[in-house]
């Protein structure tokens, strides 16, 4: 029977870049949603950008923009990302939306209807400069364990205690800088800790939906057990749900002043979402995936990072409860990226946008795969290894899977003009055995990826092993064995044509080139036991998939190694469950000097240009190929056609800025920038160092 099923992924934050870390989650819940659309079920997959909160509201006030202008921008910026590495959403939509504000009223209309919203007024600090109560992330102050300087309110980043934002030493805003004061003021709360919220939590958290599967991992499972404490104890505390002007958000519904907090209407974004998808859609019966009493018709089943397990496990589904609600059907939680086994750095670079891993065309389904084969369905972190990466999308990938395409489609062409031959079943029985096993649909199912992979790749060693066994490179040498040959690369075509289809929910681009060569309709899992039959015609194999080199890999660490580009997202992942506003930017600027650090992040080398010309379409712009002692020139585009004659510029020293990231202009990759140095009037003029100084040699 058909399911019908309701995907979301998270709501990333509006105010900072897509990374590698944030993809785990998507590329994870992207292979599943493939995964069941390939067996036929239906399947509705939604996500938004989170936009409320302090965060959006002083990066749009520090940019000059509106909120409304910042949002929009990094919309698209979102969905670009998402998009390019594969992650396709039914829709992408945003909690600043309509949509939303109805939901996010019904649902705490609800909520207060049925007695669960208090208010009670709450003492708080508050920026006596900028009028607004501050946010814990906005304090800073001295340690009061350590004493160390410049920390936040919540945690100290030197000792790792952790403490309220009101036992900080000689406080002060992050935001202007100015001493906070105490100030009072009323909140709403939604009461957690009121007896039936707690039963329901109790039971809901350990127990398992209509469909029989367990609503929480076992480890979150465990977690949740931990923060709701023994039976009989209530170690919940009401959740604060309103804050003040000026606050970027939804104002409470008889309320003045009072704005929903981020965090009540960002799940509510899922439905948000949704909504939004079937207004469009127009077939869409909406009722079926969230009334409380139809629960039973669908799935809903999100995927989230751990740091948002308590947001989702307690306070959503609590929410959605008491408010007449179907509650999710399954919560998948993934671990924390980590990079050659340590946190993601800036200064190392392995702090990796979504963005320069494809402006350095590094290809996204390299990364699908390693993330698919590191990911097991637990809570555990996953780690990016990048040499493990490296060998095993040219070993698997590339050596064993396209392999067996590129060893035999070469013969059906040249010899079979393009047309298969009868197979052999004796070689295609394993195939046989595995897909009617389920053993590869039940790992995709429970995202076990890394199980599904091994015996994908198990059966991919069988196509290999048969194709080394028959040799058709030395049959199409023999007298009488043309009939053999055209078996075995049928065959071997065959092999292949179902390990695509098991790949293809991982690998969605692969598998689709695959389905042009093979000329047949898109792979579907029901499908894969059958056998293209003799006479059935090809198209010509070309190339699919290159392997990865290790300076490509290089090249995209140093495209992302702290520069002097502006910075948007916070590396630290561990992030307090409770205090989930990310920091913005807004560190206070003592004065225009900088420290000798900050300058020493820029990294200037001696450069030799190889080569200069003229650019097409360019009337300022010289392409400049520039060796600094590396495997290859950097290309640079510089500003100084109006000064320098090309020609008289091949073969000088000047100097470069290496680590600047590398930046893709309508004429191609600007991998740095040349100094040079200029005043009121017309003149350009680059630098030059003294004699002896060499390509390579760092300028500090
Ligand atoms: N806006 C909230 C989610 C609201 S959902 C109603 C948020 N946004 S986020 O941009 O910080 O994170 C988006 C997703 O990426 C979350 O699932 C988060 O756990 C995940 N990750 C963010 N950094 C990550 C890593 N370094 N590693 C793995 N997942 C990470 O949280
Ligand atoms: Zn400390």
């Amino acid at each position: 029977m058909s399911r019908q099923i309701l995907v979301t992924n998270a709501l990333p934050y509006a105010n900072g870049d897509i990374h590698l870390g944030h993809l785990v989650g998507y590329i994870q819940a992207d292979i599943w949603v493939r995964f069941q659309r390939m067996q036929g079920h239906a399947v509705h997959y939604v996500c938004a950008d989170d936009t409320h909160g302090t965060p959006v509201m002083l990066r749009a006030e520090k940019e000059g923009i509106t909120p409304e202008a910042l949002i929009a921008r990094v919309h698209g910026e979102h969905l670009r990302d998402f998009s390019d590495f594969g992650v396709n959403f039914d829709n992408y939509h945003s909690t600043h939306s309509e949509e939303n504000r109805y939901f996010a009223e019904d649902i705490y209309g609800k909520l207060k209807a049925a007695g669960l919203i208090d208010s009670r007024s709450i003492e708080q600090f508050y920026d006596p400069v900028k009028n607004m109560f501050l946010p814990d992330r906005f304090i800073k102050g001295e340690c009061p364990k350590c004493g160390a300087a410049d920390q936040y309110g919540d945690n100290c980043e030197v000792c790792g205690a952790a403490y309220a934002p009101t036992d900080l030493k000689n406080p002060f805003s992050a935001v202007s800088g100015a001493k906070p004061e105490m100030r009072r003021s009323e909140h709403f709360f939604f009461k957690l800790s009121d007896d039936r919220a707690v039963a329901f939590l109790r039971d809901w958290t350990q127990g398992s939906s209509a469909s029989g599967t367990r609503r929480l991992q076992p480890e979150a499972a465990n977690k949740m057990k931990e923060w709701l404490g023994a039976e009989g104890e209530n170690k919940l505390s009401d959740w604060d749900i309103s804050r003040d002007a000026p606050y970027f958000g939804f104002e409470i519904p008889g309320s003045p002043g009072k704005y929903f907090y981020v965090w009540l209407d960002a799940p509510i974004g899922y439905f948000a979402s949704f909504k939004n998808l079937a207004d469009k859609a127009g077939v869409i019966d909406i009722a079926r995936f969230i009334d409380g009493d139809r629960a039973g018709e669908s799935e809903l089943v999100h995927f989230i990072g751990k740091d948002i397990l308590y947001f989702h496990a307690l306070f959503w589904p609590a929410m959605l409860h008491f408010a007449g609600y179907r509650t999710p059907t399954q919560l998948s939680v993934n671990g924390f990226l980590t990079v050659d086994g340590a946190k993601m750095s800036k200064s190392r670079g392995t702090f990796i946008t979504a963005r320069s891993y494809i402006d350095q065309k590094l290809n996204p389904e390299w990364l699908r795969y390693y993330f698919a084969a590191k990911s097991n369905g637990s809570m555990e972190d996953v780690d990016l290894s990048l040499d493990d990466m490296i060998a095993k999308v040219n070993s698997d990938l590339v050596g064993k899977f396209i392999n067996i395409a590129s060893r035999c489609a070469g013969f059906i062409s040249k010899r079979f003009d393009g047309r298969l031959g009868v197979s052999d079943p004796e070689a295609l029985a394993p195939y046989r055995a595995s897909l009617e096993s389920g053993e590869v649909a039940r790992a995709f199912e429970s995202r076990d990826y890394s199980r599904a992979l091994r015996e994908i790749m198990r059966l991919a060693d069988v196509a290999n092993q048969y194709v080394n066994d028959n040799k058709p490179w030395e049959l199409t040498k023999q007298e009488g064995q043309e009939a053999r040959m055209h078996t075995v690369c049928s065959t071997a075509l065959n092999q292949f044509r179902v390990l695509a289809g098991l790949l293809k929910p991982i690998l969605p681009g692969v598998a689709e080139q695959v389905e042009g060569f093979l000329n047949i309709a898109p792979l579907k899992w029901g499908q894969l036991i059958e056998t293209l039959p003799a006479g059935h015609a090809i198209n010509k194999y070309q190339h699919m998939l290159t392997r990865i080199e290790r300076v490509q890999i290089d090249r995209l660490l140093e495209a992302n190694k702290a520069s002097l580009a502006p910075t948007t997202d916070s590396a630290n992942p561990q992030r307090h469950a409770e205090s989930q506003q990310k920091e913005a930017e807004t560190q206070v600027t003592a004065s225009d000097a900088i420290a000798i650090d900050d300058f020493a992040k820029v990294d200037l080398r001696i450069a030799r240009i190889v080569s200069a010309e003229h650019v097409e379409g360019a009337d300022k712009l010289l392409r400049l190929q520039l060796d600094i002692g590396e495997e290859r020139p950097r290309q640079v585009f510089a500003g100084i056609k109006s000064a320098y004659d090309p020609a008289l510029l091949a073969g000088r020293l000047t100097v470069m800025v290496a680590n600047l990231a590398p930046r893709k202009m309508k004429f191609g990759m600007s991998e740095g920038m040349v100094l040079a140095a200029s005043g009121e009037g017309p003149g350009l003029y680059i630098l030059s160092p003294d004699n002896g100084a060499e390509p390579g040699m760092r300028v500090r």
